[in-house]
């Protein structure tokens, strides 16, 4: 397993910062806010799965019912069961049966994949941007997050799997705003995305003059999301190019999760080298102790293998 050089990770030493909502240049803000705007709303039976999803006294009745109403949700939660993935020797049609056999937290992620969909559109690739890929990363760190979390309490567990779900939202508007550009034959920004030394932020910084936080934080504004999930959102890099104190206490925790989740998710397929280690001041805020190999334990790996199979039977 790749082994990073923590003395080469200090924060104080990285120069390059990415940018804040602040530094985004007002005409492209605007054309942002109209695209944002013009993207539809998260389906409302989706967001009411968002809410169960941080409410530990939902039942199985209550989620049945709100993906009832909808019969494309329906067909998804019943082929992920169906999957070769669960081996059922006959084929189910019970909804009821489909969500206990898939277990609550399952049913959640796959409405949540469903409603992403249904926003942003089926799977597509575009220049090396490919949604289906980006949907298992954030399926892999949302599991990642929920794994990490040491603590028993189920609403914490719950919030960080939604968290987890939605981290890279402003990665999936970005790509929109890449696919219009080439529609109006407008060219990328700048030739630096091009260079193989430049990391994830700066490469979007480059091509389009922000990065995926502050368009995911507004987007998550505008589909009405609580206070928490815009802020982890807008955050949740920070710890890999800012101090502690950049980022709001209140939130400190869940951000650290979802970074330090990316993190690993990333180092396991190869690509940790696309974004900074995180501090380790950030892995001692998790209790945590580096070096990596330390953290990703055989039972973190069976779960993400886990997960890698579920997502390959269901996409
Ligand atoms: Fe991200
Ligand atoms: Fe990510």
């Amino acid at each position: 397993m790749e082994h990073l050089n923590h003395d080469e990770q200090h924060i104080s030493d990285r120069s390059w910062k990415p940018m804040l909502h602040k530094d985004v240049d007002p005409e492209i803000m605007n054309v942002l806010k109209v695209l944002v705007d013009k993207l539809p709303q998260l389906p409302v039976h989706v967001h009411k799965l968002i809410k169960l999803a941080s409410d530990t006294e939902s039942d199985l009745h209550e989620v049945a019912k709100v993906a009832m109403s909808d019969p494309g949700m329906v067909s998804k939660i019943l082929k992920a069961v169906n999957s070769s993935y669960y081996g059922l020797s006959k084929k189910t049609e019970n909804l009821h049966l489909a969500i206990t056999l898939l277990g609550f937290q399952e049913v959640r992620k796959v409405a949540l994949q469903y409603g992403l969909t249904k926003v942003f559109g089926e799977g597509w690739i575009y220049k090396g941007y490919d949604t289906r890929d980006l949907w298992e990363h954030s399926y892999l760190v949302s599991i990642c997050s929920e794994t990490l979390v040491k603590s028993k309490n189920q609403k914490e567990a719950g919030r960080l799997l939604t968290l987890g779900i939605l981290h890279d939202i402003g990665k999936y508007a970005l790509y929109k705003l890449a696919v219009l550009m080439k529609k109006r034959g407008v060219r990328p920004f700048g030739r630096k995305a091009l260079l193989s030394e430049v990391n994830l932020l700066e490469k979007e910084e480059a091509l389009f003059g922000v990065n995926h936080t502050i368009v995911g934080d507004m987007l998550a504004q505008k589909w009405g999301l609580s206070e928490r999930i815009c802020a982890v959102l807008g955050y949740h890099h920070n710890p890999s190019f800012w101090e502690i104190d950049n980022i709001p206490p209140e939130y400190l925790k869940d951000v650290v999760i979802i970074c330090i989740s990316d993190f690993i998710v990333r180092h396991l397929d190869g690509k940790s080298k696309q974004l900074p280690e995180p501090a380790p001041e950030y892995f001692d805020i998790l209790d945590l102790t580096l070096p990596l190999d330390n953290i990703i334990t055989t039972k973190l790996l069976e779960k993400i293998e886990d997960a890698k199979d579920f997502v390959s039977n269901i996409k």
